[in-house]
């Protein structure tokens, strides 16, 4: 077989890109992307794409109507395909055996079901979504339990390493390409497929072949070890400021051994997205499942250290703020949970924001990509608030950074947004409410310059010795 027609099911983050990038280096392959939501797929078709990424939507708009197409007609799209990529949404259980850390599949069962019954020709179905180990294997049950005569499936797993924000450029240079298959001559015949794609733009030496298992474990892991990274550092930052140390110059010194790496090495108010909470629980769940207590809590203490890195620093602000901030109003800069991304996901936002509204706050939010709409959504969502009537009245969205910041006591920065960096802070600390406060939660600012505009200026990992002699010297406090 040689793959000519290529469906993908689940046009989100993944899939839409990914095979937006497929399309457009495989002009030879016709790529059929197709989802259950049909205001996504109108969206897709549409000239605002569903999802904001650097460079896609050049790539979309040079593809789609060529060889890429996005529709609801997954029956369609199954029948047509000889190679099909699952790349749905695989959240953390909110229900049953599991609830609150397992990898909920109920979306990727639908999926095997819905190909077992339409597949009428052999057909090599692809793992694109993080599963927890061994999903292949139920994957496969479903599909052999189900096949017609005449039909035959492969299952391969091949785990998506893009990030948010970068997607393109990760798609276009992946670090690596993991594909893992059955060990047999048909599964083989499969993976070989699926190299043969991937090998239109990526070098082989970059594809890397390994048993199903591992390729499912390795994009756990891989995830883990990024959050573990994060929370690293951040447990450094606590340390930091309360001994005075600086956690940029400690993680510059330690990223500088090469076995370590200065990569990722940044404190912040915690890690966000839709995947590292929840890859990082499945791990701890499949840990405990296999009966490997010492194993799941090493890995539960990363997702716990991010918890406490958020609730610390919006503790700080309430704390710098004189102990209240009922009826102050904060300045919010962002709220996607990384820049350059409008998903709003696991959003450490959206936790920070829920604490200074729980104490009464007043908060008035900006944010470049962010819809309105969304913002509203995750911070009256029953899962951060019973109160969500109150929270309306406490919440305002605006468009222009420098009308958030009218009359506001602080700027709290919760997104690394290059464009806060290039804002006119003078004219900004003259409208606000003295003294004037900046949190910088990202340390993406520049602090002492901060400091000699007025500004009492704090950030993660460091304090400032300025704002203590202004304090002191009955300054601007
Ligand atoms: P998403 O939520 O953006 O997209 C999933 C799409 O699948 C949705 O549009 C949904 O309507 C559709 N869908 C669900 N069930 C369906 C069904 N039965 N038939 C048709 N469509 C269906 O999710 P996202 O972010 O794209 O993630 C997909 C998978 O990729 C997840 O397993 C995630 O862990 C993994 N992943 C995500 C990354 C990210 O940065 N977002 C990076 C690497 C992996």
């Amino acid at each position: 077989m040689v793959v000519k027609n290529v469906c993908c099911i689940g046009a989100g983050y993944v899939g839409g890109p990914t095979c937006s990038v497929i399309a457009w280096k495989c002009p030879d392959i016709r790529v059929h992307v197709v989802d259950k939501s049909e205001m996504r797929i109108k969206q897709w078709n549409s000239d605002k794409l569903p999802i904001y990424e650097p460079g896609l939507e050049d790539v979309v708009r040079e593809c789609r109507g060529r060889n890429l197409f996005f529709s609801n007609n997954i029956e369609t799209a199954i029948k047509d395909a000889d190679l099909i990529f699952i790349s749905v949404n695989t959240p953390t259980k909110t229900y049953g055996i599991g609830k609150g850390r397992a990898a909920d599949l109920k979306h990727i069962e639908m999926c095997a079901r819905k190909i077992a019954e339409v597949a009428e020709g052999d057909k090599i179905v692809v793992e694109k979504s993080t599963v927890p180990v061994r999903a292949a294997e139920s994957i496969t049950h479903i599909l052999s339990a189900n096949t017609k005569p005449g039909v035959s499936f492969q299952i391969l797993s091949n785990p998506e390493f893009l990030a948010e924000g970068t997607a393109i450029e990760n798609l276009l240079n992946p670090d690596r390409v993991l594909i893992g298959g059955e060990e047999s001559e048909a599964g083989a015949a499969a993976v070989a497929e699926l190299t043969w794609i991937y090998n239109h733009w990526v070098p082989s030496e970059k594809i890397i072949t390994l048993s199903t298992w591992s390729s499912e474990l390795s994009k756990l892991a891989s995830n883990a070890f990024l959050a573990q990274r994060v929370s690293s550092i951040n447990a450094i930052s606590a340390l930091c400021e309360a001994t005075g140390a600086d956690v940029t110059q400690v993680a510059s010194a330690v990223g500088q051994d090469s076995r370590i790496g200065s990569k990722f090495l940044t404190a912040s108010v915690g890690f966000g997205g839709s995947c590292f909470q929840k890859d990082l629980l499945n791990l701890v769940y499949i840990a405990e499942c296999v009966n490997l207590p010492e194993v799941a809590m090493y890995w539960q203490q990363v997702t716990d250290m991010n918890v406490y890195q958020r609730t610390r620093f919006a503790k700080r602000i309430v704390e710098c703020l004189f102990n209240t901030v009922t009826d102050k109003t904060l300045a919010v800069f962002g709220f996607a949970f990384k820049k350059n991304t409008g998903d709003t996901r696991e959003s450490p936002a959206i936790y920070v924001c829920s604490h200074l509204l729980e104490e009464g706050a007043r908060l008035n939010i900006y944010d470049p990509k962010v819809e309105r709409s969304q913002i509203e959504y995750d911070l009256t969502s029953a899962a951060v608030t019973n109160e969500p009537e109150r929270i309306k009245k406490l919440v305002q969205i605006f468009d222009d950074p420098y009308e958030v910041v009218k009359d506001a006591h602080a700027i709290v920065v919760l997104t690394e947004w290059d464009e806060f960096k290039t804002y006119d802070f003078k004219k900004m600390h003259e409208v606000m409410k003295k003294p004037a406060f900046v949190f910088d939660g990202r340390k993406i600012l520049d602090h002492e310059a901060l400091i000699k505009l007025g500004f009492h200026t704090e950030t993660i990992g460091k304090r400032f010795t300025r704002n203590c002699l202004l304090r002191s010297s009955g300054g601007d406090l």
